[in-house]
């Protein structure tokens, strides 16, 4: 028993913006999500994910702009008329009503015939695994069942899209661990198109097939996990994405393209375009690329202010010389004292750089990359 025949619908946001009265919220956004893409919006709570989710499902009037899905302008369209479902964090279930009232409820309005009904319902309690629930109600229900049945009950209405707002932050953390694996395998089930809102950068990263980073109503950066990981566009992704979060330290650009930062000079390998000599930079490494080695040569003097223990690893938070404090993520075992000095090496290769701005600064010119 499967559930068959869904639409790969593209969704897409042409100069979408929203004011609440003077207060502009979204400032002009354009997002092209492919068919049966898996798009997460992330970002800092207040940026604006759930207006933007909701101006898409038709929950908010959309200030100017167009939105399309599956090739049709939806911009003026009742939610009911736009073949999405949301699921929210709140679950929104019936009280009243048992978990198969739930689920049939939506195809009931639309006055699907009953052995429809009972064939969807029952196909999404197996992908789901709540059949045995069926006949409870959502007040005997787990917050990780209940939150299945909103999704269950998304799922029967064969909608063209899928909208999930924060749909597992009532959760505790391991019960969001797990639903977040069972919406990754949903999506490989059923393979439609998924907007997914949240401000966990893990769950950003785990789910998406692109990221949208949002800040302030604007988008930062548009890209699979990989490439906001490892590629970020400015100082804002870079500190937003990956956890224990990117170290940020200042630098001066020294030209013939070395940085310097703190008491020692590093050789990039390569000229950095948009800066010049004596301009102040700012330094990103991230904490696995940090390496406890001997002294000399490019590394960075520091000093053990504490180390955590977790097992498989173990995180240094130490000073530099600049009284900055970085984090190292260290997994040879080497036990560290408090007060202890050590070296640290990193690889130039992996240092990103930003100008004083939080602009992404690269070895480059965009002229010379755009005619390559
Ligand atoms: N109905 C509303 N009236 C006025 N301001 C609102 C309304 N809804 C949201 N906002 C404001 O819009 C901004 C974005 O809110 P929201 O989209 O809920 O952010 P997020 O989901 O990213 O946390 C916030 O500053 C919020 O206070
Ligand atoms: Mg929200």
């Amino acid at each position: 028993m499967t559930v068959t025949s869904y639409e790969k619908a593209k969704i897409e946001l042409r100069d979408v913006r929203k004011s609440f009265g003077a207060v502009n919220i979204i400032h002009g956004l354009d997002l092209s999500i492919e068919g049966g893409e898996f798009v997460v919006f992330v970002g800092p709570s207040g940026c604006g994910k759930s207006t933007l989710l909701r101006m898409i499902a038709g929950l908010e009037d959309v200030t100017s702009g167009d939105i399309f899905i599956a090739g049709r302008d939806v911009t003026e369209l009742d939610p009911a008329k736009r073949g999405i479902a949301m699921v929210f964090q709140s679950y929104a279930l019936y009280p009243h009503m048992s978990v198969r009232e739930n689920l049939a409820f939506g195809l009931e309005m639309a006055r699907t015939p009953a052995d429809e009904i009972e064939r969807q319902v029952q196909a999404a309690a197996q992908i789901l695994k709540i059949g045995p629930l069926l006949e409870r109600r959502p007040g005997q229900l787990s917050g990780g069942q209940r939150q299945r049945v909103a999704i269950g009950r998304a799922i029967v209405r064969k909608p063209l899209a899928f909208l999930f707002d924060e749909p597992l932050s009532n959760l505790d953390a391991e019960l969001r661990v797990s639903m977040r694996i069972e919406i990754a395998r949903l999506h490989r089930q059923l393979g439609n198109t998924m907007i997914y809102v949240t401000h966990d950068q893990t769950e950003a990263m785990t789910l998406a097939d692109r990221i949208v980073v949002l800040r302030d109503g604007h988008i930062e950066q548009i890209g699979t996990p990989r490439e906001v990981y490892e590629d970020p566009s400015n100082l804002f992704v870079a500190g937003f994405i990956g956890s224990p979060r990117m170290n940020i330290v200042d630098a001066v650009y020294a030209g013939d393209s070395r940085i310097k930062v703190a008491d020692a000079v590093i050789p990039l390998g390569q000229v950095l375009y948009g800066v010049t000599a004596g301009d102040g930079v700012k330094l990103g490494i991230r904490p696995e690329h940090l390496r406890v080695a001997d002294p000399g040569g490019t590394a960075l003097r520091a000093k053990v202010d504490f180390a955590e223990y977790l097992g498989s690893t173990r995180y240094l938070y130490c000073y530099l010389p600049s009284g900055e404090i970085v984090t190292v993520e260290q997994r040879d075992g080497r036990d560290f004292s408090s007060g202890e000095e050590i070296w640290l090496h990193c690889d130039p290769g992996r240092l990103r750089l930003f100008s004083a701005g939080g602009d992404r600064l690269r070895a480059e010119s965009p002229a010379k990359v755009a005619s390559a």
